[in-house]
């Protein structure tokens, strides 16, 4: 439903430019570097307000030198995927969950509000456009990138005078099998992903490209990617750009799925507000949004309390733990082999409701 009281693009002035010559599609799912055949692009400015949206051939942008989004970082952007289902169906999942993220990213960079349902229809217009390129496999789906930059041709440090909002389309193939590899993590807590009063909780590129440095330490040590720890107490927060969750017997043993709450260090996962949704639905265990330290985390794996630990985000679904290097240790985390397992188990759940095998109401027919 349109929220006729923000100043917005609508979907309905749609200007449709389609591309003359089609590209032909890579073999393998390579993410990232081939896009699809068109993209959207809406353009705002201060005097003139939202533009028409239009979908166009891909290409390159123009961008003034002097734009403020590549010198001082005023952007962001958000991920999410299509996926096709049994029924030859395009479905995307809990996308206005996105939307508002990407609305709450946007008025933290002083960005210009929209109506996150009409940016959703616009994006359901170009995936029907590209829909060949949606994957016909349970195992790859469609990523969706929208983008919203800051095109102020100035120097100034100040709110954008004029912003462009973009959305690429790419093919993503699977990350998550039951044989996935547990993943190893490096927890340092001379590095911080985000901070209270930060912008943690907010999908914008500057938290990103901070990350790099620790990220190629971590790799350094062997690791694939960051365990985020935050403040004196060494709390977890993040694994590389995904939640994470806690499955364990807890200090008053209770057999309890955890995760850090959302105080505005945490990325508001979609993934992790569907676990958390899905597992407090099952009413098997304790479900709880709570801080978890690096000492709480090796006590209980002394105490052999810890069932698992996972990551969660669009890109792998789930992630299973399996080691954390920590002041000079390698902690073995008890990694779930393909029989017991929570994991796959939301896996399940999770990716029947998105290639339609359950219905649901948390997908959007494309
Ligand atoms: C820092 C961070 N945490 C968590 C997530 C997982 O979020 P989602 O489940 O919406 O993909 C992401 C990915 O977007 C992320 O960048």
């Amino acid at each position: 439903m349109a929220d006729n009281s923000i100043p917005s693009f609508k979907a309905a002035d749609l200007v449709i430019q389609l591309s003359s010559t089609l590209k032909s599609k890579p073999d393998v799912f390579s993410f990232g570097t081939v896009f699809t055949d068109h993209m959207l692009t809406i353009e705002w400015s201060a005097t003139e307000g939202w533009q028409a949206p239009l979908i166009k051939p891909f290409g390159n942008l123009s961008l003034d030198p002097a734009c403020s989004s590549l010198h001082y970082g005023i952007q962001l952007f958000e991920g999410m995927k299509a996926y096709r289902g049994d029924d030859n169906r395009l479905r995307l999942f809990r996308p206005m969950l996105n939307m508002n993220r990407m609305a709450n990213s946007s008025k933290r960079a002083c960005l210009p509000a929209f109506d996150q349902s009409e940016l959703l229809e616009c994006i359901r217009r170009l995936v029907e456009i590209d829909e060949d390129w949606v994957p016909h496999t349970n195992s790859a789906s469609l990523y969706i990138r929208p983008t919203f930059i800051s095109t102020e041709p100035s120097l100034g440090v100040k709110k954008p005078s004029s912003a462009l909002l973009y959305v690429i389309l790419c093919q993503a193939g699977s990350y998550f099998n039951n044989e996935a590899e547990a993943l190893s993590l490096w927890a340092d807590p001379k590095y911080t992903r985000a901070w209270k009063g930060g912008t943690g909780d907010c999908k914008m590129g500057g938290n990103y490209g901070c990350a790099l440095f620790a990220q190629y330490e971590a790799v350094d040590y062997g690791c694939q990617q960051v365990l985020w720890l935050y403040g004196e107490d060494h709390q977890i927060t993040e694994a590389g750009t995904m939640n994470i969750f806690l499955h364990w017997i807890n200090e008053d043993g209770e057999e309890e799925l955890a995760t850090p709450p959302l105080d505005g260090i945490i990325l508001p996962g979609v993934t992790r507000q569907s676990i958390l949704d899905l597992t407090r639905k099952w009413g098997e265990f304790k479900v709880t949004e709570r801080y978890l330290t690096m000492g709480q985390l090796c006590s209980a794996l002394k105490q052999q309390q810890v069932k698992e630990m996972f990551g969660s985000g669009t890109a792998c679904m789930i992630c299973p733990i399996g080691h954390i290097i920590y002041q000079g240790e390698n902690l073995h985390i008890p990694c779930q082999d393909k029989n017991s397992q929570l994991t796959s188990q939301i896996a399940k759940e999770l990716t029947d409701i998105q290639y339609g095998r359950t219905p649901s109401d948390w997908t959007f027919l494309v």
